[in-house]
């Protein structure tokens, strides 16, 4: 009995495939492009996901034919506008796209942040959809007018794959278009959109089937027609699932192109600061809080690709020994930022080097600046009342050990890896498990599947030198804030 998981990812498609002891067989990722252009506009075509994703189903069909279920993790917020026929109507604005600060600036003033805390637990952001969808309203009438559907990355490629145009409660609380409580759509929100229930997915749990691969993506995928489609959720959510954070208070952090400090709960809350900690629905069928830093493993993308030109991750980390006691500071805000600053004006940042700053303490510098940010966000979950001491870690930078040690002593929290580093793509496939009725939910799926392995432990030491480093990190961004925005004026 297989499943496989599908990560809708930023820079890629990965897709895995699992047996029911958790075992992952194989693996495949897709590349695909993103287009990065003016002011902090990020997009990427729907037609290229699904093309990628046919390319990774067909390589996995060919050894594997009989899989029994599938799900989704995707990317989160990214909106995908379809016509009355189901074709794309222009490629989507994502997640990390800025361009929303004037749509966010009249949802937050002049609908009111009290409305928008009221109907759909959070505030705009720039990255949510219902911005975009606004901006679209704004900028290209033509193309509002044909909108038929609007749905999320992960929902797109469910949809090619099963006809049904769905989505699940823990990537639809990311829209603004969603009561998180009530768990159903807000009209009040749909009415702001000028949207009506007709023009919005079906909702179901993470964990359900929406039906079964159609004929048609079943003879250009290789999935059988049994093959059943479960929705899954927002990547978060799913990478959640994946590290096994599912019982109230468990939190995880998530190093991927993005920053994610992640708390799940059982009942729901919401965050009415300016930080705006985010109140969304969990996979599981509860809630969880999170803070989204936008830049982790990007910035360090950038850092040794772009600007160091090599790919040798490791490499670049060898000289890195000395914790705590770096005097170069990073401000990680290469997309802007979002938790808990929700600013689009502003920038990286590198302060205090000396002709004798090495290239190991930029590195290390970076490594920490993210770590000094998701700090940010554990200020504000303790705020709200959580208790976090320890965190699972995911995503392309928890393979660095040294990262995820700065992570445990700037956090002061244990940090544990998990057996398997598929991230989402393996919350995916537990989903899929839990959807095929191998698992009679996901928490007993996880409890099964899930296993802990390295441990890092915060040294008390360093833990306390980093406690004096991020009072001067806080401090950093308050200084730059006026004139980030004036650059941007400029
Ligand atoms: C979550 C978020 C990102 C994206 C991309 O709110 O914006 O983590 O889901 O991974």
């Amino acid at each position: 009995m297989f499943t496989l998981g599908i990560d809708i990812g930023t820079s890629a498609v990965k897709v895995i495939v699992m047996n029911q002891n958790g075992e992952v067989l194989r693996t495949v990722s897709r590349d695909y492009p993103l287009y990065l252009f003016g002011d902090g506009c990020s997009e990427q075509a729907p037609q290229d996901w699904w093309a990628q994703t046919v390319i990774a189903l067909k390589e996995i069909t060919t050894d594997y034919p009989n899989i029994a279920a599938v799900s989704f993790s995707g990317q989160m917020h990214g909106l995908v506008a379809l016509d009355a026929d189901g074709n794309v109507l222009r490629r989507a604005i994502l997640w990390n796209d800025q361009r929303t600060t004037a749509e966010c600036d009249y949802l937050n003033n002049t609908v009111g942040r009290e409305v928008l805390l009221a109907n759909a637990a959070n505030i705009a952001l720039t990255g949510f959809t219902l911005p975009k969808i606004l901006w679209v309203k704004n900028n290209e009438p033509e193309i509002f007018k044909q909108i038929k559907m609007v749905m999320l990355p992960k929902d797109y490629i469910a949809y090619m794959l099963s006809g049904v145009a769905a989505t699940d409660y823990s990537d639809a609380s990311g829209m603004l278009l969603l009561d998180v409580a009530k768990r159903d759509w807000s009209d009040k929100m749909l009415a702001i959109a000028e949207l009506t229930r007709d023009n919005v997915p079906k909702l179901f749990a993470s964990y359900e089937s929406v039906g079964t691969v159609t004929p048609q993506a079943a003879q250009e995928t290789g999935l059988p027609t049994s093959c059943k489609v479960v929705i899954g959720g927002g990547d978060q959510a799913v990478g959640a699932v994946g590290t096994g954070t599912v019982e109230e208070g468990t939190c995880s952090v998530s190093l991927g192109t993005s920053g994610v400090l992640f708390v799940a709960m059982d009942e729901f809350a919401v965050d009415n600061s300016p930080a705006a900690i985010h109140a969304f629905a969990h996979a599981t069928g509860r809630y969880h809080m999170m803070g989204v830093t936008l830049a982790a493993a990007g910035s360090s993308k950038w850092w040794v690709e772009q600007v160091l030109g090599t790919t040798d991750y490791p490499a670049e980390q060898v000289d890195i020994n000395e914790l705590g006691r770096n005097k170069v500071y990073y401000l990680p805000y290469l997309s802007g930022e979002r938790t808990p600053h929700n600013d689009p004006y502003a920038r990286g940042a590198f302060i205090g080097m000396t002709m004798a700053t090495t290239r190991a303490e930029m590195t290390q510098s970076l490594f920490e600046g993210v770590a000094f940010s998701l700090r940010d966000i554990l200020v504000r979950v303790r705020a709200l009342g959580k208790t976090v001491s320890t965190a699972r870690i995911i995503g392309g930078g928890a393979n660095s050990p040294v990262w995820c040690q700065i992570v445990a002593d700037v956090l002061n929290v244990t940090v544990q890896k998990i057996h398997s580093d598929e991230g989402p793509a393996l919350g995916a496939a537990i989903l899929a498990m839990v959807g095929a009725g191998v698992y009679a939910s996901v928490e007993e799926a996880c409890t099964k599947l899930i296993k802990t392995t390295e441990t890092f432990t915060p040294n008390p030491q360093t833990a306390a030198a980093y406690d004096k480093h991020y009072a001067v990190y806080t401090r950093l961004y308050e200084a730059l804030k006026g004139s980030y925005s004036e650059i941007a004026k400029i």
